[in-house]
């Protein structure tokens, strides 16, 4: 695999998710794997899950890690093409991505949008000049668009709780007090259609409606208690809206997912992605049950990033 950006990025989206199976199973068994080669993580952007997670990740297979809070540590990065550099951006993104190249085997970034402006967001130029300029493989760490890792776990923790040859998913927005990117669920929509274990069902508020670039054919809704009726899985995720982008423009508590909601579904697991507001998106009561597979997602991004490290590695070989 020479990059991981999107679930285009990968051959056959079955294998990965056995191959992160795998080295769930025995993680021991791939420690000579990334012996002598080097994970660097770049971060624009906060992190927990991400930043600890694909650590141990490499660690599984033997690799070494560096870790920058490029936003924070490093020059402030220039990324528009042929400009005079004479503003507070003292170090083009071209130059910086070649010369971590030089350090690192395989490079993550994490490069969330701005929520100004879609057109400038959906380019995602952050993450594609990093595929542009840098020498070495580079691995999605969540981008303006998408969050492949996320996604990849997300189906991971699916196909461990669920034997139904088809089961009913349902990405429903929840509230939120901020304005927060749409990557998640975009891409969650996105793996899930690769599924064909999957029948996805969306729900959201009017002006939330996410692109059908991403969702593909998966039926949506405004009715949040119709969506969640018989599910098999509820993944709730709070984005900003697509019409007015980037604003809150629901406040709706109604949407809050709570044991009233999930006792709709056909005994459903719970997801998120994490991290999330308590009583917001989601009650305590539906956190804290033995139905929510918070943890096991968590839990399963360190396997699904050796899963896609260890599928890179294969290809330097
Ligand atoms: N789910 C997720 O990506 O968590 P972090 O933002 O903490 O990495």
């Amino acid at each position: 695999m020479e990059k991981f950006l999107s679930v285009n990025d990968v051959q056959d989206v079955n294998e990965i998710v056995q191959s992160a199976l795998k080295i769930k199973a025995n993680p021991e068994a791939y420690g000579d794997v990334g012996k002598n080669k080097m994970l660097g993580l770049l971060f624009f952007n906060p992190s927990l899950r991400t930043r600890l997670s694909t650590q141990r990740a490499a660690r599984h297979l033997g690799m070494d890690v560096m870790v920058m809070n490029i936003d924070k540590d490093g020059w402030k990065i220039e990324t528009e093409d042929g400009v005079v550099m004479d503003s507070d951006k003292a170090e083009h993104l071209k130059d910086a991505a070649a010369v971590i190249s030089q350090y690192c085997d395989i490079i993550g970034v994490r490069s969330f949008p701005s929520l100004q402006n879609k057109e400038e967001d959906y380019a995602d130029s952050i993450m594609k000049d990093f595929v542009k300029y840098a020498k070495s493989p580079i691995v999605s760490l969540e981008s303006a668009t998408r969050h492949p890792l996320q996604s990849l776990a997300d189906l991971v923790t699916i196909r461990e709780n669920s034997d139904k040859p088809k089961k009913k998913v349902v990405l429903t927005w929840a509230p939120h007090p901020r304005a927060l990117p749409q990557a998640v669920p975009n891409s969650f929509a996105e793996w899930m259609n690769t599924a064909d274990d999957v029948e996805l069902i969306i729900t959201a508020p009017e002006g939330y409606e996410l692109d059908p670039e991403f969702t593909g054919n998966a039926k949506f809704t405004t009715n949040q208690d119709e969506a969640l009726k018989d599910a098999d899985f509820v993944y709730a995720k709070n984005w900003s809206s697509t019409t007015e982008y980037g604003k809150v423009v629901c406040k709706d508590n109604s949407w809050q997912i709570t044991e009233e909601k999930m006792a709709l579904t056909d005994n459903g697991k719970f997801m998120h992605c994490l991290p999330i507001r308590r009583n917001v998106v989601a009650s305590d009561a539906v956190l804290d049950s033995e139905n929510s597979l918070i943890l096991e997602e968590a839990n399963n991004r360190t396997f699904a990033a050796a899963a896609v490290l260890n599928a890179m590695l294969e290809k330097e070989d």
